[in-house]
């Protein structure tokens, strides 16, 4: 891997070595008319780091990125590259580079021409632009590639020239906003891997856009999830599923099941149905309170329950195999569901098909509780710690943020589902 190693160095040097972060949003507001498309942002990006902003469509990610690119400039705030305060900056004298889902190659240009257009345009002297098109092109794989049009190429080797083509002009950073969503699946997980390799080899921070939650699982350093213009939670992909700060995130990444119930006796909460769950409840919800809890559906068992665990009573609605696993949807009664993931049983029959009444619970406590009546989740905003996240405390009361059981957990299986919150209030 010696020549790998060397386009690593080619392609890192001129990095500078402060230690400031990459990238720093300072209370960053970003308005269309009366749209506001980013809310108070405050995340620092670390440098090297592959970060991710994760959301919905619509929720300011792209808006994030053409402020850091410098298309736009913020209504409010600042941001800041390598520590430096980038509003007088124009966008071709950023150390930044995008790739776009939609490539934005050069028809007329070979691969190397298409490489080569931004150093051919900076007048890199000629030699030296061969010489990082070869670099270039051995990091994306597309050695021996040089002369072929773009018309020749499939998606993923053209999504391969655009990566070279930014990663040629050796930005701090690099932002890619949706870079694989025009890929079938199979070729874009293929990609993630190689994006996520290249990324390490090259050591440039980059700031990945996507709204697959899988993706930004399985690739990030750290994620932000992001929800109409604000930041809800910044993360290491652990935290952000295993410990969602709200209920938002608890739904958009992988299913949850938010259970309303009522406090009881300190760190109890107690359904509907009259069964009591422990839950670490903020410490401000008091007895009574009507509380919503979280519950993975890989955390819940059916019929196969272990002593200790909580159970609830009901009936199998639907089972849906997803392959490897299956999708159970247990009926609790009142219009309550709740849906749990099975490993698919190997044998020829699942055991619990055509079966009416079933047990169903789970172990321990749910990973996170929520006042329902829990403030609109406040945005992570300014004077952001380097290369970190804050969180802000709405004024005038306190900020309930939930307390964290210590559980760690196997990477849930459950990623390959599209998401969804499961509210019981009837259980
Ligand atoms: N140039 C623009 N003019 C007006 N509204 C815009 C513009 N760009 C984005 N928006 C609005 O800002 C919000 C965030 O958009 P965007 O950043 O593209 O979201 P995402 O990339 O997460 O899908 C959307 O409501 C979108 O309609
Ligand atoms: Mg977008």
């Amino acid at each position: 891997m010696e020549s790998t190693t060397g386009a690593r160095a080619a392609v890192t040097e001129g990095r500078a070595g402060a230690a400031e972060p990459a990238i720093r949003f300072d209370g960053v507001t970003k308005r269309f008319g009366d749209t506001e498309a980013v809310k108070d942002m405050g995340i620092g990006i670390r440098r090297g780091e592959f970060f991710s902003l994760l959301g919905p469509s619509g929720c300011g990610k792209t808006t994030t990125l053409r402020m850091v690119a410098g298309f736009e400039q913020p209504s409010e705030g600042r941001i800041f590259l390598e520590g430096k305060p980038v509003e007088a900056v124009p966008p071709y004298r950023r150390n930044v580079n995008t790739v776009f889902q939609s490539y934005a190659l050069f028809e007329h240009l070979d691969v190397a021409d298409n490489v080569a257009f931004g150093q051919q345009r900076k007048k890199v002297p000629k030699a030296e632009i061969k010489t990082r098109i070869a670099e270039a092109l051995e990091l994306v794989q597309l050695t021996g590639r040089e002369h072929a049009k773009p018309r020749e190429l499939s998606g993923g080797q053209m999504q391969r020239v655009a990566l070279a083509r930014a990663l040629i002009n050796r930005p701090a950073v690099l932002l890619l906003d949706e870079p694989l969503g025009a890929l079938d699946l199979k070729l874009r997980k293929q990609m993630q891997v190689e994006l996520k390799q290249i990324q390490r080899e090259v050591g440039i921070t980059f700031v990945y856009v996507t709204h697959d939650q899988e993706e930004a699982l399985s690739m990030s350093d750290r994620i932000a999830v992001m929800h109409d213009g604000r930041v809800m939670q910044c993360g290491v992909p652990e935290d952000v599923y295993e410990r969602p700060e709200e209920p938002f995130v608890a739904g958009f990444i992988g299913i949850s099941n938010l259970i309303e119930g009522t406090v009881g006796d300190p760190g109890i909460v107690e359904l509907a149905s009259g069964v009591s769950v422990p839950a670490p409840l903020p410490a401000e919800c008091g007895r009574g309170e009507r509380v919503r809890i979280a519950v993975r559906p890989e955390k819940i068992a059916v019929d196969h329950l272990e002593p200790g665990m909580v159970q609830v009573e009901g009936t199998v609605e639907q089972r849906v195999y997803l392959g490897m696993t299956t999708q159970i949807t247990v009926a609790l009664g009142n219009d309550a569901r709740l849906v749990a993931l099975e490993q698919t049983p190997t044998g020829p029959e699942p055991t619990i098909a055509g079966r009416k009444a079933i047990v169903c619970g789970w172990a321990g406590t749910p990973s996170t509780a929520w006042s329902c009546d829990d403030p609109p989740s406040p945005a992570s905003r300014s004077a952001a710690p380097r290369g970190g996240c804050t969180r802000r405390v709405p004024s005038g009361r306190s900020y309930r943020k939930p307390r964290r059981s210590g559980a760690s957990l196997s990477r849930p299986v459950s990623r390959i589902l599209s998401c969804a919150v499961i509210y019981l209030s009837g259980a």
